[in-house]
């Protein structure tokens, strides 16, 4: 029976990486074996815990400030050992982190066919986000299989000579675990949020990690968020703060002691869909964020000068707004205050996907392999 072998190492590739898994485990044809390299380690062990997965295989790789260069290379050496022992029929690798890009060029090199989900998205500039960019773009040159989420991410494709019998639109997978999540009413840990729950107070929520992000324009953010918190008193703004600690030094340190923030850890998948399904309007940096807040109706302010995601901002749910302190003081202001404004942005739309992007993953699998067909692609209209 052939061996597929998804590989990950982050949260991101992790909770988009959980309904493929669990679609190869259902698929009577292949064998799944997991493989994690421990890029992140709490972070990748929460969303591991909550979908039930028990990695087979984990490199362990995270160290305390770690380097892009570290992390390329401890997995290209892991993931090469592991496949001298016993190489896998095809690897699944997931987006654009470091890890899926050392796991597909550890693949591509022992001759391993790269299936790559979430291919063909670009921001057109190779500098931001850094290093995703650059790190999707080298996939892309090697993968066998592509799944693009949307007809955009396969149009990227072709334009840079991708033949389209190798591409699939799927959708993103991040939907499919998003619509087995949310609608749990997971308690939160933390009680501050379970009486912000039952408060009806509107809540702004915030996530920033981007590398590019890092230093002052952080530091502004922090600035931003105290600004808004000081104007607002009755709204409460929840930070779930990554546990990147250069993040941590460069935001919280201008919240301290607001009575109207609340800075929590990272927070488990289920209680995070939750809390988003809960907030008034979204603020981030993040590319999974931009991704699920539009099918919950939840406007997105995009601390970003440009996107890889476009769909949503055409929608008009997501807008990108830049670090500028400023900005995003009067932006968070105005979709506060202008009613019409907000109910513009509040739509729920779903350009990512319809929560089958997992079957059709599988299915393509399956063809490249020689064993099925695909299905046909995802369409949002
Ligand atoms: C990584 C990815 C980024 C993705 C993000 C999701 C790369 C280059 N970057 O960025 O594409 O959007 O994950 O969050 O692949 N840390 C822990 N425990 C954890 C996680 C992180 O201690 O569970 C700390 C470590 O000190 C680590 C630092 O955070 O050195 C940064 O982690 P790293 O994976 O290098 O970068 P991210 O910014 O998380
Ligand atoms: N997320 C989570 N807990 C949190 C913050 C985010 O589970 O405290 C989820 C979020 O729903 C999304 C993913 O993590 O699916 C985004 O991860 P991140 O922002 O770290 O990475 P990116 O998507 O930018 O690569």
């Amino acid at each position: 029976m052939p061996v597929i072998m998804p590989i990950y190492g982050t949260r991101p590739e992790a909770i988009k990486m959980a309904p493929i898994i669990a679609a190869l485990q259902a698929a009577p044809e292949f064998e799944c074996v997991v493989t994690v390299t421990g890029q992140h380690r709490e972070m990748l062990d929460q969303v591991n815990e909550l979908f039930g997965i028990f990695p087979d295989h984990d490199l362990d790789i995270l160290e305390p400030g770690q380097t892009l260069a570290g992390i390329m290379t401890r997995t290209i050496n892991g993931l090469d050992a592991l496949f001298a022992e016993s190489a896998p029929d095809a690897v699944v690798v997931q987006g654009d982190t470091t890890t899926s890009t050392a796991a597909a060029i550890a693949a591509f090199y022992r001759g391993i066919p790269v299936v790559h989900a979430e291919a063909g998205l670009r921001s057109g500039d190779l500098f931001s986000p850094f290093p995703e960019e650059a790190n999707r773009k080298i996939t892309s040159q090697i993968a066998s299989l592509h799944l693009a989420p949307t007809s955009t991410s396969k149009a990227n494709l072709i334009a840079e000579g991708v033949a389209e019998e190798d591409i699939v639109v799927t959708g993103n997978t991040v939907i499919d675990a998003l619509l087995t999540t949310v609608g749990k009413r997971i308690p939160f840990t933390d009680p501050q949020l379970e009486e912000l729950a039952a408060s009806g107070r509107r809540v702004l929520l915030v996530t920033t990690h981007r590398r590019e992000n890092q230093g002052e324009a952080m530091r502004g953010v922090g600035r931003a968020l105290a600004r808004i918190a000081a104007a607002e008193p009755d709204l409460v703004i929840v930070l779930p703060a990554h546990k990147n600690p250069v993040v941590r030094e460069a935001v919280l340190p201008a919240l301290e002691g607001l009575p109207n923030v609340v800075v929590t850890e990272p927070m488990a998948y289920g209680e995070f869909t939750r809390l988003l399904s809960l907030a008034h309007v979204v603020l981030t940096d993040s590319g999974g964020v931009q991704e699920e807040a539009p099918s919950l109706g939840k406007p997105v302010l995009v601390m970003r000068e440009n996107t890889e995601r476009p769909e949503a901002v055409v929608a008009g749910t997501v807008a990108l707004i830049g670090t500028d302190e400023e900005r995003i003081v009067t932006e968070v202001e105005r979709l506060l205050h202008d009613a019409a404004r907000f109910e513009a942005m509040a739509n729920a739309v779903n350009p990512y996907g319809d929560g089958r992007a997992a079957a059709r993953t599988a299915a393509a699998i399956a063809e490249l392999l020689g064993l099925g067909e695909r299905l046909s692609d995802f369409d949002p209209s």
